[in-house]
């Protein structure tokens, strides 16, 4: 059995191993895909929640491939689109439209409000301090500006293979951290196809700052 994470002590792993795993991992593409269809539900979400960037500046933090940030890009064409990755190998496959960036989402090389969004799917569970790269993500974002995190339910762990640094979230949890530096913060359960019922497992916040 695994103890839930609200008791669980995290083993203190560093970022080289982090990034070392992920350098790894992007050989394999079944898992790390570097496309994603665009009907998902996830990609959806983002794209509805920011509207129209127009000439403005995006980011995704812990792009992976840039799978989510291909399609924001292709449907904002005007738009500046940022890539950034712990992940020196990820940022290979980034498409060339998109800007690419290796850092920590932790340590974010931008000066504040930079972008007029920001968003993570699957990539905060694996920044260890939650709380850092939460601040990191709202600094570098407008006032006014949008952000949009995709990640998984603590209610709900055990339920996949997890490497040693994961943590997932409880709703109020992440609600709480956004709503110190952010004027709007919800969360709603999601599912990969917008007609069919959320089975918990994702969960997306949304925030304006
Ligand atoms: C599961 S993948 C998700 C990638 C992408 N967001 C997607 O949905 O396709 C997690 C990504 O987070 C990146 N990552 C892990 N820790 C990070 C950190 N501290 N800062 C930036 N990126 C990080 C990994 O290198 C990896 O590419």
């Amino acid at each position: 059995m695994r103890w839930p994470p609200w008791l669980y002590q995290k083993p203190k792993v560093s970022l080289d191993e982090i990034r070392r795993s992920f350098n790894e991992a992007a050989a394999d593409e079944e898992h790390f895909p570097s496309t994603i269809d665009p009907r998902i539900y996830h990609v959806q979400l983002i794209l509805e929640y920011f509207g129209d960037l127009r000439t403005g500046r995006a980011l995704d933090v812990g792009c992976g491939k840039g799978r989510f940030a291909r399609i924001l890009k292709e449907r904002n064409p005007d738009a500046l689109v940022a890539g950034l990755d712990l992940a020196e190998a990820m940022l290979r496959f980034v498409p060339k439209e998109i800007a690419p960036c290796s850092a920590s989402m932790t340590d974010l090389p931008f000066a504040n409000d930079s972008f007029d969004a920001a968003y993570a799917t699957e990539s905060l569970e694996h920044a260890v301090d939650i709380e850092q790269a939460i601040a990191e993500i709202c600094r570098v974002v407008k006032p006014g500006g949008k952000i949009v995190i995709i990640d998984k339910n603590a209610e709900h762990w055990g339920r996949l293979k997890t490497p040693a640094w994961e943590k997932w979230f409880r709703r109020k949890e992440l609600e709480k951290l956004l709503g110190r530096h952010c004027t709007e913060v919800s969360s709603r359960f999601i599912s990969y196809w917008e007609d069919v019922e959320p089975d918990g497992l994702f969960l997306a916040w949304l925030a304006r700052k």
